[in-house]
């Protein structure tokens, strides 16, 4: 298995470029099966969770063709299965995102239960309470659901979701397009990549208004076409470089960068004594200034809160700067992974077992053997390692790669010391 060894690195410095969103680009590509017609997306990160959802569309029908870097082009003439299978399902969650196409498509989708992951158990039920509320019957049996619409297709409804699932209003906002009437989505997620996705829908033909509130309205058309749209930088990715300058005490200038995204780390992180700057040329975290950066709280929610994917890589941060900090998390009810294997590290992390972490912070870490138990956490401990004494090996670093793309070359661009080994 291969793994990464960090080396203590000293202040990053340099240029980075941010990537498209690996959580917007998932959904995107599910959407494009809503039509006949080729859809061509823009700024597509080489990811291999990228590559499992083309597996996925491939084996439904679509021909996915990659037009030069970062561009490729869907085209699904025909739904030739509706169907998507445990082997490929099972590789990522977010497969289940090709459900509400399918069902609004063709009237029936079937798919593999994704089921629980290292975060926690990710139920699906507010996915399925919505396909529901539009009139598909819901058929659980051998890991399986299936959903069929009722004669005639989907029916505009009122759907409440219970929490601001972004993935539940995803599924349930591409079901909706091609529905019958109104759709109304209450308490949905007002992430950004559900606005990218109601943008590219809407290029697509579809009309839905009020994506980024609490409310969105869809109302339903008779057929969607193909068009072209460019997927919305990585806040992830952005966050985790503007720690990366953090930690490490030095300058990053980030590009490609929307700075309304990323505005509650910009405060924590501007709290914390790190200057923060919007340029024409893009982002500066300016960390070299300050040498007494200061603990500050965190607690995650649902955007605009701040992110639960940027968790883990800022507890990183805490545990070197001066004081006492809290991490609350209240989006995933096992978030916390990270936490054992940074404490491995010489952080001082304790936990209350209810999402509590004290931080107690100004620890100099050293290097050890650890494992990136997902992909933030991966993230969390190169972060670490960055600074740790001597060198830091992490395993599993599959779960990195899933979701950042080029990530030794991009640190390795800002002048850390990072390698990758096959054992
Ligand atoms: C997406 C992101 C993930 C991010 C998360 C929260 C993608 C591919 N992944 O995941 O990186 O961490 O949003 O910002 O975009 N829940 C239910 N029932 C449901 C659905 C969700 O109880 O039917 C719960 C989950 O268990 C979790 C919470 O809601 O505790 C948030 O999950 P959700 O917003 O759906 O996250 P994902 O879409 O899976």
């Amino acid at each position: 298995m291969a793994k990464f060894l960090v080396q203590k690195s000293g202040p990053l410095n340099g240029e980075v470029v941010i990537s498209g969103a690996k959580n917007a680009v998932l959904p995107l590509m599910a959407s494009a099966l809503l039509a006949e017609e080729k859809c061509v997306l823009r700024d597509v990160p080489a990811l291999r969770d990228v590559e499992v959802i083309t597996e996925i569309l491939r084996s439904l029908g679509s021909e996915v063709t990659q037009l030069e870097e970062s561009v490729i082009e869907i085209h699904t003439p025909q739904i030739k299965s509706n169907e998507a299978d445990y082997d490929l399902v099972s590789k990522m969650r977010a497969s289940f995102l090709v459900m509400g196409p399918l069902l609004a498509r063709t009237g029936r989708a079937k798919v593999h239960a994704p089921g629980g992951c290292t975060i926690g158990a990710r139920p699906i039920d507010l996915h399925l309470k919505g396909f529901a509320t539009l009139g598909a019957e819901i058929i659980v049996k051998d890991n399986y659901i299936e959903a069929i619409a009722p004669e005639g297709g989907l029916v505009g409804a009122s759907v409440y979701l219970d929490f601001p699932s972004v993935g539940a209003t995803e599924n349930i906002m591409s079901a909706a397009v091609l529905a019958k009437g109104t759709t109304y989505i209450e308490n949905a997620a007002k992430e950004p990549e559900i606005v990218d996705q109601a943008n590219f829908l809407n290029k697509m033909g579809a009309r839905i208004k009020g994506a980024g509130t609490d409310t969105i309205k869809i109302e339903g058309v008779e057929r969607l076409h193909g068009t072209e749209h460019t997927v919305i930088p990585d806040r992830i990715e952005t966050g985790t470089f503007m720690l990366a300058a953090a930690i490490t005490h030095g300058q990053i200038l980030i590009k490609n960068v929307v700075p309304d995204h990323v505005k509650p780390i910009t405060a924590k992180l501007r709290e914390s004594g790190v200057r923060v700057e919007m340029t024409d040329e893009g982002m500066y975290v300016i960390a070299d200034e300050n040498p007494n950066l200061v603990a500050t709280d965190i607690k995650t929610l649902p955007y605009p809160g701040f992110p639960t994917d940027i968790q883990s890589p800022f507890m990183a941060y805490l545990t070197t700067v001066n004081g006492a900090s809290t991490v609350i998390e209240t989006v995933f009810e096992n978030r916390f992974m990270h936490v054992a294997e940074l404490n491995r590290m010489g952080a001082n992390i304790k936990t209350d077992g209810d999402n509590h972490a004290l931080i107690q912070g100004a620890k100099q870490l050293e290097g050890a053997q650890v494992i990136a138990t997902d992909l933030r956490a991966g993230a969390a401990l190169v972060l670490a390692g960055l600074v740790a004494e001597g060198t830091t090996e992490i395993s599993e670093i599959y779960h990195i790669e899933r979701g950042y793309e080029k990530f030794i070359e991009k640190f390795k661009g800002l002048g850390a010391t990072i390698f990758k080994i096959e054992d």
